[in-house]
């Protein structure tokens, strides 16, 4: 069998295409959806997330405002700052930037957002209410992932989905939207046992892990779909000028896996795509709670 290929990529643009046209409807009820980011420090990864967080905000008509603060801003004056987003009307999600600066308690910074506007669904209350099947904010990435597989198969009920990863980003929210759709669930880690024998029993796989190219295709059951969150950059040969070729790989091995799944997320373009499109998403829905808006269908858990 050859793996369809979920093409992250153009699934992602729809569902901005849809925030967009949500957006509009907002507009017109007098709501503009504005987000905050707060980035600390000078990390180069983290500013291109932001760059491309705050473009992406514009382009589906969302206000974009971005806090950039210096490495050695305080504890204090940080959460000062997200009080100020949080009372402000005219803010409906918040962002801080991971990872902080040693010198902030991360935890700190995150139990302090409003979970309401807690996009990231990273606060505890909202963990707490995805964990009991309420109205929560879903983290973005895993919330990307149930997007793609509910479009891929309509209904997830009954499936049995592997989890490759315990993450509270990634690997338990995920189970828990799948649990939600009525999965029967496994989460697996490094101390699982027989993994090979636990992930060949799966009818949906989502590895995130971050360990290149570990999962081979003789693990996945013939037909099975595999979500792949990792994102590696790893060394491959060396250039014609002696400098390392690098590339990015998936948690997943894409050609022998692609050879006998039914379906497969490319790396890059399947899932890394979603994870923005989720949190503009998020932002909308943020936004129409927030004002007693209905709220779109198709872009929550
Ligand atoms: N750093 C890398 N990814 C993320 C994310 O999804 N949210 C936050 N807040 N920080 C990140």
């Amino acid at each position: 069998m050859t793996a369809t290929v979920i093409d992250g990529k153009a699934f992602a643009a729809k569902v901005r295409a849809k925030v967009a046209e949500e957006v509009t409807r907002v507009k017109a009820a007098g709501v503009t959806p504005g987000l905050a980011v707060v980035l600390v420090g000078e990390d180069p990864a983290s500013a291109v997330y932001v760059r491309n967080k705050g473009k992406q905000t514009v382009e589906v008509g969302m206000e974009s405002i971005e806090h950039k603060l210096p490495a050695d801003t305080s504890e204090a004056d940080l959460l000062a700052l997200i009080a100020q987003l949080n009372a402000d009307p005219a803010v409906h999600g918040i962002l801080c930037q991971l990872p902080v600066p040693d010198h902030i308690d991360a935890d700190k910074v995150l139990a302090a957002i409003a979970p309401a506007k807690d996009v990231d669904g990273f606060h505890i209350s909202n963990v707490g209410l995805l964990a009991t099947g309420q109205k929560a904010m879903v983290p973005c990435t895993p919330l990307g992932c149930l997007m793609m597989l509910r479009d891929h198969h309509g209904s997830l009920s009954g499936m049995s989905a592997v989890v490759l990863g315990r993450s509270n980003i990634v690997g338990k929210p995920m189970a828990q939207l799948l649990l939600g759709d009525s999965c029967t669930v496994t989460i697996a880690h490094s101390r699982t046992k027989d993994l090979a024998d636990v992930v060949r029993g799966a009818d949906i796989v989502v590895a995130a892990v971050g360990r290149p190219e570990m999962v081979p295709g003789d693990w996945i059951k013939p037909g099975a779909t595999v979500i792949d969150v990792g994102i590696n950059r790893i060394e491959d040969g060396v250039k014609e000028d002696g400098t390392p070729r690098r590339r990015l790989v998936g948690d997943c091995h894409y050609d022998s896996c692609a050879a006998v799944a039914g379906a497969i997320t490319p790396v890059p373009g399947g899932v890394g795509p979603m994870t923005i499109a989720c949190l503009l998403a998020n932002t909308l829905t943020a936004c129409c709670r927030a004002n007693g808006l209905e709220e779109p269908a198709g872009l929550t858990a």
